[in-house]
């Protein structure tokens, strides 16, 4: 693993990670890992192969073998498998389904688990997903963990659905949350919690820039302390 600073940012899904990774990233000049859609890639993998269900060999060599490019330009990321753009497929509410159920098997997390940290190059990562502080980059100087209510988080992901256009149900992406929440957190293997050093935010009754503005403040502060003491 290289010496680059990497700021760790987990906590469950529709918490609002993704915008504050990308405006970190963004501040800091750092690039950016999205674990989650490793994840999702494997899943979506693992559906086109229907061996959601399939053993742990199946789906860890699944995750071993994605062939995966992400081209940032100037519109993001784009993420293409196999030759093919699946930056929209792989944002499926079914794909992040079984992405969860996926990511609940040691062989998968395993197999990914290189490439995540092979993400850490100077100046710096701003890694986003569930055990990046507890797991993938144990050393980081900055750990995040964003919580917010279940409630809040279904009526964000509800909103940023209709504002996209597609249709949204707000009880089902709760319980769809709900579901997803325990899943994640009861999993024997990096299950869903703050690292013991990680600093953790509750975003329920925040804006985004207020949270922008306390995780600035959090990282600058640590990453400095790690880049003097080099
Ligand atoms: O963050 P995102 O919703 O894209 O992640 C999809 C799923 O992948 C999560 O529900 C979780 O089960 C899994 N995941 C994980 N570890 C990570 C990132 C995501 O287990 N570091």
């Amino acid at each position: 693993m290289t010496n680059a600073p990497v700021i760790c940012v987990d906590g469950p899904a529709g918490v609002g990670k993704g915008t504050l990774c990308r405006a970190l990233a963004s501040h800091f000049g750092y690039a950016l890992l999205d674990s989650g859609s490793l994840y999702r890639l494997t899943a979506l993998k693992a559906l086109r192969s229907n061996a959601v269900d399939g053993s742990a060999e199946q789906l860890g060599a699944l995750a071993a073998q994605l062939d995966v490019q992400f081209k940032v330009d100037a519109g993001g990321t784009r993420i293409v498998l196999d030759g093919e753009d699946v930056t929209t497929a792989i944002r499926e509410e079914a794909v992040g389904d079984a992405a969860s159920k996926v990511s609940a098997v040691p062989a998968v997390r395993e197999a990914l688990l290189q490439r995540q940290r092979d993400f850490a190059q100077p100046p710096g990562l701003v890694a986003d997903g569930r055990d990046m502080g507890t797991v993938v980059f144990p050393q980081a100087p900055a750990k995040l963990f964003l919580t917010a209510d279940a409630a809040e988080r279904a009526r964000r992901r509800t909103l940023q659905l209709l504002e996209a256009g597609e249709n949204a149900i707000f009880d089902r992406i709760h319980s769809d949350i709900l579901a997803r929440d325990a899943r994640d957190a009861s999993r024997k293997v990096a299950p869903l919690k703050p690292a013991d050093d990680a600093v953790v935010i509750d975003t329920t009754s925040l804006s985004i820039d207020e949270v922008v503005a306390q995780a600035i403040a959090i990282c600058g502060e640590n990453v400095a302390k790690h880049l003097i003491a080099k």
